[in-house]
């Protein structure tokens, strides 16, 4: 049985990736900033559900410390937006958007991928997949229509992190994807967003199936399509 862990487990897209991957047969170690809270996830009964706040670097080492088994596949899905952080849209524009934000938000949503990745880099295998959940608005093409500096950015940050790992994780065999999963209907996307977060997590799981790691460092989107930087 291979082990799959998950961050921001407790809901929208990462929920749905732990509900898949128990499915098909995964041992799913999930991780949420409020385990005792999160009763959906629980009811789901992964092998393990370990508290992160993917922002906190003490945290992400208790998290990785706790777990003491090789890992197979790592989903970076954690991630904010401004409004989480209390903020609206015409407030963070270039023009605008306060330092302290932007500085959170990529602290979170960007270098987190680092922090997490690097800190089980030890439990990986030959093989084994590592997944940021990134978003087109990282993209430089995308991005620059998408007034709202902090997350921009910090999406970009997340791209540029995973084209490094993939570069020194290349060698050990350790596959690094960004994907873009969509605008899916979750807290984030909104009730109006193109697809659910059911379509989102399993064209994300199948396009790894069959994803060859001379491929590592791709951006993708959900479907397996290519995304450009
Ligand atoms: N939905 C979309 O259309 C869309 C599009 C592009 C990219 N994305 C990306 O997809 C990922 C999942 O988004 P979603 O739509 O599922 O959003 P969501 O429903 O708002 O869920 C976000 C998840 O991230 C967790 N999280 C937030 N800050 C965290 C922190 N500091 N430490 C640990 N966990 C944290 C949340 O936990 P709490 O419950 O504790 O807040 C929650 O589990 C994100 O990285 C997002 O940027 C989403």
């Amino acid at each position: 049985m291979s082990t799959t862990v998950i961050t921001g487990a407790n809901r929208g897209i990462g929920l749905e990736l732990v509900r898949q991957c128990i499915q098909r047969g995964d041992k799913v170690i999930a991780g949420c900033r409020n385990p005792d809270e999160a009763q959906e996830l629980r009811g789901l009964e992964p092998a393990n559900l370990l508290a992160i706040d993917v922002g906190d670097e003490e945290s992400v080492r208790s998290f990785s410390q706790a777990i003491d088994e090789q890992v197979a596949l790592l989903i970076n899905n954690a991630g904010t937006s401004i409004t989480n952080l209390g903020f609206q849209r015409e407030d963070v524009g270039v023009m605008d958007a306060p330092v302290d934000l932007t500085l959170d938000m990529i602290r979170i949503n960007g270098l987190s991928a680092a922090t997490v990745t690097r800190s089980l880099s030890g439990r990986f295998d030959s093989g084994s997949q590592v997944v940021n959940i990134t978003s087109q608005i990282g993209s430089m093409v995308v991005g620059a229509n998408f007034n709202d500096l902090p997350y921009a950015t910090s999406k970009a940050v997340m791209n540029m992190v995973t084209v490094q790992l993939a570069t020194q994780l290349k060698d050990k065999g350790v596959s690094v994807v960004a994907f873009h999963p969509g605008w899916v209907r979750t807290d984030m996307g909104g009730s109006s967003a193109d697809i659910s977060v059911e379509e989102s997590a399993s064209g994300i799981l199948a396009t790894l199936k069959t994803f060859p790691h001379e491929d590592t460092g791709a951006f993708l989107r959900w479907d397996g399509s290519v995304h450009p930087w």
